[in-house]
């Protein structure tokens, strides 16, 4: 069995898919959640690319313990020395070169020759290697590149010194027979590759990332490059939840395992769709809400009599929270805080109290508590250290013959309790209206959405609105087994990130 090593790059070319942008406190959020899931390398992102980016590396180089942390840098050398002063406090820094290698970036986008992109891979590598122990080069759009430059490129690249060669499928063209086989090619041609480590970037145009990232294992290559939910550029990059999972379930087949400890997947998946506002499609293989769902009576009645006869992995190695009911309104603080740690929550990150406190007042409300209604609640909790706005109370009348009003009140942060009163073309804009008037918001609400966390009439509703303000787009979240309420506690969430 050989280790196939996970470089996730949900933070950097992730966070490059559209509506998935991250604030620096949840980039290292994700961070230390994903340095807990066993990846081994963290793309933290691009230093040169913006401050808030530069922050977000090295406020993640700071963080994470166990994981090597990378910044992305073309090859020039201001990007690398920016790469260098984000990661200087990394425990294990590394960086990522880049340099497109195919005929079409070469005319179009670099205007450079063969021979210029060799002597700059060259002199660019030699200067990171003054500065870093690890590199990793990229030849980006590797797939469509001439393959004998592409293995004198890599060759030069590991003569210098690169630790790592990444081969990227940068517009997801490749089929997975070609990844295969572009992989064997660099193995027979590459000097020197036996050396390094042989990592490969799929991206999702085709909805072939995963398919060409594993033919690329098969071929030889030990690492692979993927993000939570398969979020990244266009229509994304190889899912990490993919990769993985594929590698355990088929492990005799690929001879080969990874460090990821695949209980905590459901948790960072979760945690990526609250803090991105981007709900994973319920047909998303292994984290999505069907994935684990038998609808025809057949399967039923099969997965009751034997689970091996529909389902090929096991929902608790993804920890996937069960619709079992798991505590009640007679359950105490104790049971509660049992649950929440069984379910991979790290206690000493919540305010047990005021969970308790609203796990009470649902399981007052509900029949059935669940696992996965304590998880909502639980990721439920404000966000906003000090936040400047919490709901007080609301009235909302709505009709279909009548225009809706709402009179919301809420408490601001100089503990006074403000009320105001507006119209609207449903409730949820008139209870959105009154909070604009009270907080003087002034960000677009750009998407809502809700869902119900369960099955049943007194489910939890789990309420996201996206909103824009000043080019940032801030994420809120709210939930009650009352929509109104979900959606005001999502709004007002949104706009205390903004404050
Ligand atoms: O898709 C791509 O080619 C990239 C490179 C920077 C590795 O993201
Ligand atoms: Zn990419």
């Amino acid at each position: 069995m050989r280790k196939i090593k996970i470089f996730d790059t949900t933070l950097r070319d992730g966070e490059q898919s559209p509506g998935c942008s991250m604030n620096l406190q949840e980039k290292v959020e994700l961070a230390i959640e994903l340095d807990k899931l066993g990846v081994d390398v963290i793309e933290a992102g691009f230093a040169i690319c913006s401050d808030d980016d530069f922050n977000a590396v090295q406020a993640v180089a700071k963080v994470v313990k166990n994981a090597q942390v990378v910044s992305l840098a073309r090859a020039n050398e201001k990007d690398i020395e920016c790469a260098y002063q984000a990661l200087k406090e990394a425990t294990k820094p590394m960086l990522h070169i880049f340099i497109a290698t195919s005929d079409i970036h070469l005319e179009h986008k670099l205007n450079m020759t063969r021979d210029e992109v060799l002597s700059r891979v060259e002199s660019t590598v030699k200067f990171a290697k003054e500065r870093f122990e690890f590199i990793e080069f990229s030849a980006e759009d590797a797939s469509r590149s001439d393959r004998e430059f592409l293995a004198q490129v890599y060759s030069l690249a590991i003569k210098n010194g690169v630790t790592t060669i990444n081969v990227p499928d940068t517009v997801g063209y490749s089929m997975p027979k070609e990844m295969e086989e572009l992989i064997i090619y660099l193995k027979a041609n590459v000097e020197g590759i036996e050396n390094v480590d042989i990592s490969v970037h799929c991206h999702d145009d085709l909805g072939l990332a995963t398919a060409n990232s594993l033919s690329a294992l098969l071929a030889g290559a030990t690492q692979v490059e993927c993000t939570i939910n398969g979020i990244g550029e266009r229509a994304g990059n190889a899912s990490l939840e993919e990769i993985v999972m594929s590698i355990k379930t088929r492990k005799n087949f690929y001879e080969a395992y990874t460090d990821i400890n695949t209980k905590r997947i459901y948790k960072i998946s979760k945690l990526l769709s609250n803090i991105s506002g981007t709900p994973v499609a319920p047909n998303k293989a292994i984290v999505g809400a069907n994935a684990f769902a038998h609808e025809a009576g057949i399967h039923q009645h099969g997965v009751l009599k034997e689970r091996s006869t529909y389902e090929i992995m096991n929902v608790e190695d993804i920890g996937i929270p069960q619709n079992k009911m798991v505590l009640g309104k007679h359950s105490g603080k104790h049971a509660l805080v049992d649950r929440i740690t069984s379910l991979g929550f790290d206690i000493e990150d919540y305010n047990v109290d005021e969970i308790f406190k609203t796990f009470k007042s649902l399981a007052d409300k509900k029949k059935v508590v669940s696992d996965a209604d304590i998880e909502a609640l639980i990721n439920a909790k404000e966000s906003v250290e000090n936040p400047t706005y919490s709901l007080n109370n609301f009235i909302v009348n709505s009709g279909n013959n009548i225009s809706s009003m709402a009179t919301v009140s809420i408490l601001n942060d100089k503990s006074e309790i403000i009320e105001g009163v507006a119209k609207g073309t449903g409730p949820i804009d008139a209870a959105f209206t009154a909070i604009d008037v009270l907080t003087n918001n002034k960000a677009v609400l750009l998407n809502y959405t809700i869902n119900s966390v369960t099955e049943g009439e007194d489910a939890l509703g789990e309420v996201m609105v996206k909103l824009k303000y000043n080019d940032h787009t801030f994420v809120g979240r709210g939930v009650s087994t009352d929509i109104i309420e979900a959606s005001l506690k999502a709004y007002i969430n949104g706009i205390n990130k903004i404050s």
